[in-house]
């Protein structure tokens, strides 16, 4: 089993909790994870992956964050084509608009979304949400 890399922006924290529980559950079932900030890696790293996640939470209007997620999305939608993608990330006040837009825009690119849709979770994670986060990790490596 290859490694996984499980990639985040966070500016409080909610969406590393949420990456590190997703690094958990890919552990868990005996694969291998990488969870690093989106500010350590490359996109280029994850070109040879078939399967990896992506982590930010909502921003701007149901944006993504601009200066660092949105050009590394940018650049990873570009062979994204055929990869398994999962996506999570926090939210607060909104309605997860954000990362339906962001779903839609993976699959848009060719990409299989692990889970069918993006793991949202509201503000910090709690017992449930670490399980979902966990439980990803899992679906991530199972082909
Ligand atoms: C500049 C800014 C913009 C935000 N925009 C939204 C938004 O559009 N919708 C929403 O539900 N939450 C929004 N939030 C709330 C964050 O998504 C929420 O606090 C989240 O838990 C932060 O995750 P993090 O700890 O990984 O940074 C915003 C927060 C900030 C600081």
């Amino acid at each position: 089993m290859s490694q996984i890399i499980v990639t985040y922006w966070s500016g409080t924290g909610n969406t590393e909790a949420m990456a590190n529980a997703i690094g958990k559950g890919i552990e868990a079932a005996g694969g291998e994870a990488k969870v690093v900030s989106m500010e350590d890696i490359s996109p280029a790293d994850l070109k040879t992956s078939g399967a990896f996640a992506l982590g930010c939470p909502a921003m701007g209007a149901e944006e993504l964050e601009d200066t660092i997620v949105e050009p590394f999305v940018n650049e990873v939608e570009k062979f994204a084509a055929g990869k398994r993608i999962a996506l999570f990330g926090s939210y607060d006040w909104g309605d997860g608009e954000w990362m339906r837009t962001w779903a839609s825009r993976m699959k848009d690119a060719g990409a299989a979304i692990v889970g069918d849709e993006g793991l949202i979770c509201n503000n910090e994670p709690g017992d449930e949400d670490n399980a979902a986060c966990e439980n990803l990790g899992k679906l991530l490596i199972s082909v």
